[in-house]
């Protein structure tokens, strides 16, 4: 696991866009794993830059997005799938239908999920996965339990994670109870992983991350330490407290 301590959180996501960038100036064609949440929107500032002033090109790019919350539609302003549109689609040249988000309207959501992770196999396999991390140490919505998803699946959110989130609706009512979410599974299949973490509320969790050789099921990001390779870019402040 490779770990940078960056100043602040405009350096984190200048650190993290730096891959980005270099990853897909050099496979044009690259398959993204790409996150929601209030971490990434910096990277995706960076990278909306990078188009607009110098021409990075995302017209040959996929992108699979890690998750959904069950039973709101793209158009709504707290799914993932307009989030997604707001911060970076709408503001790049990533072709619409190769960028995805899971469907939290699909029909049958079992099915669904099946076909996600065949979508993604499909394609060739995520060739760069960006993560944030939970306070409670979940990665995309796999939740603290005594055991995980390896594959696409649909989770239960717990009181905590709907607390957290609730910031993005307009009552806590309003939080979907369950999620669409990519399993640990498909997640450890990505060639590479990047996991970002900023601010005083991620450093217990980033403290326990870097101090831990265990895996558990009860601190889910615990299975990066898995992976081969996994690059950690965190500011001053979740990595000191
Ligand atoms: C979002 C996701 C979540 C977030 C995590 C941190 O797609 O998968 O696991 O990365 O909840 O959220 P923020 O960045 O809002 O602190």
């Amino acid at each position: 696991m490779k770990i940078f301590i960056e100043k602040n959180y405009e350096e984190m996501s200048k650190k993290a866009a730096e891959i980005f960038i270099d990853a897909i100036k050099e496979k044009p064609n690259i398959i993204l794993g790409l996150a929601t949440g209030s971490t990434p929107i910096g990277l995706y500032k960076e990278l909306i830059r990078a188009h607009k002033e110098e021409g990075l090109d995302f017209s040959k790019v996929t992108s699979f997005n890690l998750d959904e919350y069950v039973g709101l539609s793209p158009d709504h302003p707290s799914s993932y799938g307009y989030y997604m549109r707001e911060e970076l689609f709408d503001h790049i040249n990533i072709p619409k239908e190769n960028a995805h988000v899971p469907n939290g309207k699909a029909e049958n959501l079992e099915e669904y999920c099946k076909e996600y992770d065949e979508m993604i196999e499909k394609a060739g396999g995520i060739d760069i996965q960006l993560l944030g991390v939970g306070e409670n140490g979940h990665i995309a919505f796999n939740e603290p339990d005594e055991s995980l998803s390896i594959g696409t699946n649909i989770v239960k959110l717990t009181d905590n994670t709907i607390e957290v989130n609730s910031r993005f609706f307009d009552s806590i009512e309003e939080v979907p109870k369950t999620a669409i979410s990519m399993g640990i599974g498909g997640i450890l299949k990505a060639k590479k992983i990047v996991l970002l973490a900023n601010g005083k509320k991620k450093a217990p969790v980033i403290k326990k991350l870097l101090n831990t050789d265990r895996v558990t099921t009860k601190f889910p990001v615990s299975f990066l330490l898995l992976h081969p390779d996994v690059t950690v870019i965190v500011d001053e402040e979740a990595y000191n407290g």
